[in-house]
């Protein structure tokens, strides 16, 4: 995506001392970014606040977050924002949260026309609560015009129940006839995942410290790399953004080949 110098310049001001963004390599900014959202209720507990607070101040990161991906010329920005095992939680928890993501929609459909951001939804969005399916709906319509950097959000989903519901698809593409079994490959299943037509991220970001994928993007994230960071995602900013870039620019891809040193 096509980034503007100067409001890159402007946005990226004041960086913190230790941080040198000259360092970053424009050239080499990951097309697709994932954040997995990770340390809100924790973020709210150690200031004894209720989890939800964390919920409602990890809005406040993701708005930045957006902005700066935008900023950095980001084509796709996704981002885990409810999982298929997190309907487990107490349901007041589950009910906030639902809350949340519709009046979140509602709020930054300015900031989302000013940045010309295209919205998606990754997961099963007809099986959320009817308001906040019907204002997603109401949302989507509201950018469908939107023509820059995606943002895809991934709410209700689970990386294996995923890949169970292309396996129906194409499964049904057989028995109807329109698809030989022998035809099935990589691209074929590529295409019946929520992601499909979207680059698989080169960088995926956790925050909070925690070690491990909890059922997001399996298929996709076969050769992404890996950026863990203790911050919850409460504090998480467009300066912690861009220590992730430079740690991706150092990273060594292979691809089980071999590096270009060698
Ligand atoms: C991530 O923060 C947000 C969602 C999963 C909805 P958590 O709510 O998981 O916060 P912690 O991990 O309990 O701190
Ligand atoms: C992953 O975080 C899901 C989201 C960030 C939406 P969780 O907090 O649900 O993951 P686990 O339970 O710690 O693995
Ligand atoms: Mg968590």
């Amino acid at each position: 995506m096509h980034y503007d110098e100067a409001k890159f310049a402007e946005y990226f001001s004041d960086a913190p001392a230790d941080l040198d963004i000259a360092q970053l390599d424009m050239a080499r900014i990951p097309r697709h970014i994932s954040c997995i959202m990770d340390g809100n209720g924790r973020w709210a507990t150690a200031r004894g606040l209720a989890r939800t607070e964390g919920h409602k101040a990890g809005i406040v990161s993701l708005r930045e977050v957006i902005t700066a991906a935008v900023r950095l010329g980001v084509d796709v920005l996704s981002a885990y924002a409810f999982s298929t095992e997190n309907w487990n939680r107490p349901q007041h928890e589950v009910n906030v949260l639902m809350h949340l993501f519709a009046k979140t929609f509602i709020d930054e459909l300015p900031l989302l026309k000013r940045e010309n951001v295209r919205v998606m939804f990754l997961g099963d969005i007809s099986a959320l609560p009817e308001r906040t399916r019907k204002v997603f709906e109401y949302g989507l319509e509201a950018c469908r015009d939107h023509t820059g950097m995606t943002l895809a959000l991934a709410v209700n989903y689970g990386g294996r129940a995923e890949i169970a519901r292309a396996a129906r698809s194409i499964a049904r593409l057989v028995q109807k006839g329109d698809l030989d079994v022998d035809a099935i490959d990589e691209s074929c299943v590529a295409n019946q995942l929520y992601t499909a037509g979207l680059p698989d991220p080169e960088l995926v970001v956790r925050t909070s410290g925690e070690m491990r994928v909890s059922n997001y993007l399996l298929w996709q994230i076969a050769y992404s790399e890996f950026y863990i960071t203790d911050t919850y995602w409460p504090d998480f900013d467009r300066w912690e953004l861009v220590r992730a870039i430079l740690a991706y620019q150092g990273r060594d891809r292979r691809f089980g080949g071999l590096s270009k040193t060698n």
